[in-house]
């Protein structure tokens, strides 16, 4: 039967709508972020302020409850202004229908947890539930972006694991979008990063991520296009790299404690060289918080999985592990090991300043070993209490959780810094001074000025500044 001219030209009206529409979406896509934890709930927001519409989708309904009530489920700077801002704009919303935003979305981004397992390998739970939602609820072209942290083969998994649900390759791209977000400044990592690493399969589909990016791209940050396996591998060793460089100047700085010489000023020098540079060359207690800890091991799993030694890697774990001995270490040796029955107050319970994140927090260890000597225990930090609370919940009657750095300084044998609050740079020390029953204090941050100390005539210690005066 001879079709109608009239419906020829309906035909190539709907032709040119659908590939009219197909440009809008690959240019204005609809972006669904799965998983609002440190990760979803500042790249998600992040990728609203620069211009994309965004639905940030969690399966936690409690979570979702509390954001769209405009309250933050965890304390990021900055992040709450840029929440309220993307939705007054109608370009941020919050989901716990996750199945209905992926059927909304265009782009898909996983930033669900990868903890680390307990064999060190990433669990990739998370991800496969992900996974598994969207082979259910893919009805038309989307790009499938992991945004977690992810080992190196993990896109190929995803992969495979949709078109073993059934999926049309035809009916999706994977692309890796790793994050290099640092909890305390992550917003301003987000909207000024050093560079933007995006790995992807096919042109349309670093199309479509290019322009998502482009406006941040204009702005002039830097990015790389690659394939993804190099963008998931970027992301491990850029963590691993930097695991390293904690654990070096870390070592460095015990032995500068042995030597009598002084980290801060070793440190500065070697970081004027700017093949050094810099940035994290500040000793401290071990580092914490859920990356490098999880990635470092993550790699260390990669390197027993394919046979390839990483011994650096290794001995950065292995330093690690020891650093986060040394401040308990350094009290005992002020306190001559007389702990029991002494009361002890741990400034900062944080893995480091401007976060309430208390993983794998060098804070944990310090005060698992005063426990374990008999000694009480009051504690102060300015976010992270809460955190601290839940995993210390049966010692209630050996941990006092104070108001202030003052009030759990307050009859204190000795005073530890753990985490580099500002607070705590500025410190009155004549008041900690008439507040302690000792003047007996260990600068796990080395943020207390020395000279003030000395005058004030207490016993105290930091790390690499070789200044053991009891
Ligand atoms: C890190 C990476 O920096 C970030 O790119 C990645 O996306 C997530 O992991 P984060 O763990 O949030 O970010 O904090 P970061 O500032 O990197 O500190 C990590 C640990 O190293 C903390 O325990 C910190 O106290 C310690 N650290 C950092 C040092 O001991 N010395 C330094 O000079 C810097």
């Amino acid at each position: 039967m001879a079709i109608p001219f009239i419906s020829h030209r309906y035909i190539i009206l709907l032709l040119i709508f659908l590939s009219c529409m197909q440009a809008y979406e690959q240019n204005n896509p609809t972006i669904v972020m799965i998983g609002s934890g440190y990760v979803g709930l500042v790249s998600g927001p992040g990728l609203a302020e620069i211009g994309n519409k965004v639905i940030c989708a969690d399966v936690d309904t409690h979570k979702i409850a509390m954001l769209e009530q405009g309250k933050l489920p965890i304390y990021e700077p900055g992040l709450e202004k840029v929440i309220a801002q993307n939705v007054a704009a109608e370009k941020l919303s919050f989901t716990a229908d996750v199945g209905k935003a992926i059927e909304k979305a265009n782009v898909v981004f996983i930033a669900v947890g990868t903890p680390m397992g307990e064999d060190g390998s990433a669990d990739l739970s998370y991800v496969k539930a992900v996974a598994e939602l969207i082979a259910q609820h893919i009805t038309s072209y989307k790009v499938i972006c992991t945004k977690s942290t992810v080992p190196v083969g993990t896109g190929a998994w995803i992969r495979s694991l949709l078109e073993s649900h059934g999926v049309k390759p035809e009916l999706f791209d994977i692309v890796s979008n790793p994050e290099f977000l640092r909890e305390g400044s992550a917003v301003d990592d987000f909207l000024k990063p050093d560079r933007v690493v995006i790995g992807t399969e096919t042109d349309k589909a670093r199309e479509i991520m290019y322009n998502i990016y482009k406006p941040m791209f204009d702005a002039g940050a830097p990015y790389i296009f690659t394939t993804v396996p190099s963008s998931e591998m970027i992301k491990y060793a850029s963590n691993g790299f930097l695991a390293v460089k904690i654990s070096y100047i870390n070592e460095i700085a015990n032995l500068c404690d042995a030597t009598g010489a002084d980290v801060k000023t070793v440190s500065k020098a070697m970081g004027l060289d700017k093949r050094i540079c810099p940035y994290f060359l500040n000793p401290g207690p071990g580092f914490g918080g859920s990356c490098f800890p999880k990635d470092s091991q993550a790699l260390m799993y990669a390197s027993e999985k394919y046979q390839v030694p990483l011994e650096v890697v290794k001995a950065s774990l292995a330093t690690n592990a020891l650093q986060k001995k040394v401040p308990f270490k350094k009290l005992c040796a002020l306190m001559h090991k007389d702990l029991q029955g002494k009361t002890i107050a741990i400034l900062g319970l944080a893995y480091k300043g401007n976060t309430d994140d208390i993983r794998y927090s060098p804070s944990i260890n310090v005060i698992k070993e005063l426990l374990e000597s008999g000694a009480q225990i009051k504690t102060f930090d300015p976010q992270a209490m809460e955190n601290m609370k839940a995993i210390f919940s049966p010692y209630t009657h050996a941990i006092t959780y104070c108001t202030d750095a003052y009030t759990a300084c307050t009859g204190a044998d000795a005073v530890m810094i753990m985490t580099e609050w500002n607070e705590f740079k500025i410190l009155d020390l004549c008041k900690i001074a008439s507040l302690v029953n000792n003047k007996i204090l260990v600068d796990a941050r080395n943020i207390i000025d020395i000279k003030e100390l000395k005058k004030l005539g207490f016993a105290f210690d930091a790390i690499g500044r070789s200044c053991m005066c009891a």
